[in-house]
């Protein structure tokens, strides 16, 4: 997908009002959408290396550039209004220390939970604001969340291949209370902006739940990894690029560095 042009300069301004409404928020959205992802990259080569699967990291680190396209839309918007881009936020900096604890699955059910709360936020910030310039962002950025929570769908099922309906019904489960959790933590933050967008906490919690449940009907309804897997041992000469998801981790750790 093109990506969009968002001007720094001669924008047109947010009024005060919206100001305060929308600029603590968007700072902190802004912040959390620009991750590198560096130990998620680490821990995807490992299993890719494992599974001997030489798409996952690419597909990843493609994931992760469109994120760190969104934070950079955003970054352009705030800067357009003179607004300064956040260092550091507990709530990011919390996301983060989790998925830095967690292994490779827990990584993803982390992202997918910020994609989740992410739908209906941008719903909100579109209808918060008469910018047409942040509109227009929000619509993006809402194509390509949707899309980001079907290619979670597809990430989740090559990692959990094979897990019993019982065992993954219970983690489903946990997957849902700490939903419920950012869902509290994520209102406390960011209510002034649903709110504007016309959202009451009940229809945050119930929009973010019906987002939770057509995800896992969508994980449940993906062609099994057992296709993906007999389809490659036939002789996809694509499987011949096995050194490409490592190139790409490569590369990013190169740009990590600063180097
Ligand atoms: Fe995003
Ligand atoms: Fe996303």
């Amino acid at each position: 997908m093109t990506a969009l042009h968002v001007s720094q300069r001669d924008a047109p301004q947010l009024t005060p009002k919206e100001i305060a409404t929308v600029k603590k928020s968007i700072q902190q959205f802004q912040l959390g959408e620009g991750s590198r992802g560096l130990r998620l990259l680490q821990r995807a080569q490992k299993y890719a290396d494992l599974v001997d699967d030489p798409f996952f990291v690419p597909a990843l680190d493609l994931f992760i550039k469109e994120e760190q396209q969104h934070s950079r839309y955003l970054a352009d918007f705030l800067q357009s209004q003179d607004i300064r881009l956040l260092p550091k936020h507990w709530v990011d900096s919390a996301f983060r220390r989790l998925r830095g604890l967690a292994g490779l699955e827990l990584s993803l059910a982390v992202l997918v939970t910020a994609e989740l709360i992410a739908v209906p936020y941008y719903r909100a910030l579109r209808d918060a604001t008469g910018s047409h310039t942040l509109k227009l962002i929000c619509t993006r950025i809402l194509e390509d969340e949707i899309a980001h929570l079907k290619f979670q769908s597809s990430m989740l099922d090559r990692v959990t291949f094979g897990r019993s309906r019982v065992w993954q019904g219970v983690l489903t489960g946990l997957h849902k209370i700490f939903l419920l959790v950012t869902i509290s933590v994520v209102w406390t933050e960011h209510c002034a902006v649903f709110e504007a967008g016309g959202y009451d906490f009940r229809r945050f919690k119930s929009e973010t739940l019906r987002e939770f449940r057509e995800w896992n009907v969508s994980r449940r309804t993906l062609p099994t990894q057992a296709t993906v897997q007999s389809n490659a041992a036939v002789g996809n000469p694509a499987r011949t690029d096995a050194g490409e998801g490592r190139a790409v981790l490569r590369k990013t750790q190169h740009e990590e560095s600063g180097i």
